[in-house]
C-alpha cells in the first residue's frame, strides 16, 4: 500500500474543495436549514450504521475530537447530542458549511472547528485529551494515514476511546467496481478503488484495509471491536434523482440476509479502540 504516499496533500484538499462530501444529498438551497435536514435523513438512510457506530447520545457532557467532519453531519449530531466538541477538517469549503450548520441549529457554542491536514494535527489544535476521538471516512484518504494515527495518539489517554471508519478492501464495493471497470487485474486495487470510491470519480488518496492492515496502522491500540458493515443497494440512478428504489440483483435478497452479506463484505470497516496499555 505505498501507492498514494506521494501525492501532494493539496490534491486532497481540491479534491474536497470541489465537491465536499454529501453535498448532494440534498436538491434544497445549499446552507438552509432545510437543506441539512434532508442531508441528514437521505445520510442515515442510506447509511444507518452510522448513528449505531457512533452512539451520539453516550457522548453527552463528553469531550469529543472528530477528524475529517465534512459538512458536519455527525458533528451535528454529537453537539446535538450533548457533547462537547472539536471538529477538523482539511477542506475549507466542507467547514464553511459545517459552521453555518452549526448556527443554523444553534449549536456553535459546542463545537470549536479548525482548518488543517489531520497528519500534522497537534500543530494547529491544542492538545488536549478527549473522551472520544472519532472519523468516518477519513483517514484512508490521506497519504499518511500512519502519521494521523501517531498525532490522535496525543490527544487519548487510558479511557479515551478510538472509533474509526475505514474502507474495506474484502468487499462488495470493490467486485463492483471491478465489474463496472471491466478490469479484474488484482495488481491494480488501489487505483480502481481511488478512481471509484466517491461519489465524484477520481479521489486523488484511498487506501482500503483488511482486517490485519487495520490492526497493523493501529499496532498501538488496543482493538475492542472490528466489524464491516454497508453495501450499497439501491438503484443508483433512481438515487440520483433522490428516490430510494432496490437495484434489480438484490430484489430477491431478504434484509436478513443482506446483513449477513455486509458482515463479510462491507465497505465499511467500523473499529473501536484504545490506547495499549
Ligand atoms: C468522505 S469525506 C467524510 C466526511 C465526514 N466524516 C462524513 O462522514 O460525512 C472525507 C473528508 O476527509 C477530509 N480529509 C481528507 N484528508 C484529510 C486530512 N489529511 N486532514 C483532515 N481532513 C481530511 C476531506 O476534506 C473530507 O471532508
Amino acid at each position: 500500500m505505498s501507492t498514494f504516499k506521494d501525492v501532494p496533500i493539496k490534491n486532497v484538499q481540491d479534491y474536497w474543495n470541489a465537491r465536499p462530501c454529501n453535498i448532494r444529498h440534498s436538491p434544497k438551497p445549499i446552507g438552509t436549514k432545510e437543506y441539512f435536514d434532508e442531508v441528514e435523513v437521505r445520510k442515515y438512510a442510506v447509511e444507518p450504521h452510522i448513528p449505531q457506530f457512533a452512539d451520539f447520545p453516550s457522548w453527552k457532557g463528553k469531550r469529543v475530537l472528530e477528524i475529517g467532519c465534512g459538512i458536519g453531519t455527525d458533528t451535528i449530531n454529537f453537539a446535538r447530542a450533548g457533547a462537547k466538541v472539536t471538529a477538523v477538517d482539511l477542506s475549507k469549503e466542507s467547514l464553511e458549511l459545517a459552521q453555518k450548520r452549526a448556527s443554523v441549529f444553534n449549536l456553535a457554542d459546542r463545537i470549536q472547528f479548525f482548518c488543517g491536514n489531520s497528519e500534522e494535527l497537534d500543530q494547529f489544535v491544542p492538545v488536549d485529551k478527549y473522551d472520544l476521538v472519532y472519523s468516518f471516512g477519513v483517514i484512508h484518504h490521506t497519504p499518511h494515514p500512519e502519521r494521523v494515527i501517531k498525532c490522535i495518539r496525543k490527544f487519548m489517554n487510558a479511557d479515551s476511546e478510538l472509533r474509526i471508519m475505514l474502507y474495506s478492501k474484502a468487499s462488495y464495493k470493490l467486485f463492483w467496481i471491478m465489474k463496472e471497470e471491466c478490469v479484474w487485474d488484482m495488481g491494480r486495487l488501489d487505483e480502481l478503488i481511488a478512481r471509484n470510491s466517491e461519489a465524484q470519480t477520481g479521489c486523488p488518496v484511498t487506501y482500503s484495509y483488511t482486517f490485519n492492515e487495520v490492526r497493523s496502522l493501529l499496532s498501538d491500540f488496543q482493538i475492542i471491536e472490528m466489524q464491516k458493515a454497508h453495501i450499497f443497494t439501491w438503484d443508483i440512478e433512481a438515487y440520483k434523482r433522490y428516490e430510494f428504489k432496490k437495484d434489480a440483483i438484490w430484489a430477491n435478497v431478504s434484509d436478513e440476509q443482506i446483513a449477513e452479506l455486509e458482515k463479510e463484505l462491507g465497505w465499511h470497516l467500523l473499529t473501536r479502540a484504545r490506547l495499549a496499555v
